[in-house]
């Protein structure tokens, strides 16, 4: 029988498995290869995710590896370069452990408003907004600003920030309102994700700050469980 001891110490480390997979988002472009010009591999791997039913279990490697290639594209190129079936991406998000990667900067464009991603009730009225009005002619600036904020929440934001309509309400959008998109200004200083800073340009692919920190309590829990043996 397992002594009580080694029952803390397997519950603590549970847990501690738990909450690195929620707050640990590694940058993609240390787990792929990021180059937006290989569509076919991008479609190879959306067609992994179909194949292995990813969307009903991501757990094996096959999976995770074709979703953070796939979702680091999809997140990181621009849009006129990806395939159409990214878009199916949508299926697998919430599903697969995501990794984080800015969106590549397209000079043509300006810069999109500042916008709080906090406030989700934003993003929907923008895409309600776009759904009601716009969908023939997205040329109206009210259709403009609609789809400015849709970009920017959804490049700007946690996944988790933006409610899923607004979210893939974007990609309905992204060809008729293309000649009015943004670039997302970053703010290096501010934490993308949780206590993560992501500052893009200097980041290493060591071990994460929060990862190394997973280490404390996890030593704790030993000493605890060692207690009660
Ligand atoms: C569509 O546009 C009209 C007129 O500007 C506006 O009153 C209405 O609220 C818009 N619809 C949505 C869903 O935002």
């Amino acid at each position: 029988m397992l002594k009580l001891g080694q029952v803390v110490i397997a519950l603590c480390a549970a847990a501690l498995l738990v909450q690195a997979n929620e707050d640990d988002l590694q940058y993609c472009d240390c787990i792929v290869d990021v180059n937006c010009d290989d569509s076919a591999a991008i479609t190879e791997a959306m067609q992994t995710l179909e194949a292995n039913d990813c969307a009903s279990n991501c757990g094996t490697e096959i999976c995770s590896k074709a979703f953070f290639y796939a979702q680091a594209h999809h997140d990181h190129c621009l849009t006129s370069k990806l395939p159409a079936g990214i878009e199916e991406l949508h299926d697998f998000e919430g599903i697969c452990t995501e990794c984080y990667i800015e969106r590549e900067h397209d000079d043509s464009l300006p810069t999109c408003a500042s916008y709080e991603c906090t406030s989700e009730a934003a993003a929907t009225s923008a895409f309600n907004y776009l759904a009601a009005n716009c969908s023939s002619d997205c040329s109206p600036t009210e259709c403009q600003t609609s789809f400015q904020t849709l970009r920017a929440a959804h490049d700007g934001c946690d996944h988790d920030d933006v409610p899923e309509a607004a979210e893939q309400g974007l990609h309905d959008f992204e060809d008729l309102c293309a000649a009015y998109d943004c670039n997302v200004e970053h703010d290096h200083d501010h934490d993308h994700d949780h206590d993560h800073d992501h500052d893009h340009d200097d980041h290493t692919c060591a071990a994460s700050r929060s990862g190394t920190l997973a280490w404390i309590p996890l030593g704790v829990a030993a000493v605890v469980g060692v207690a009660f043996m």
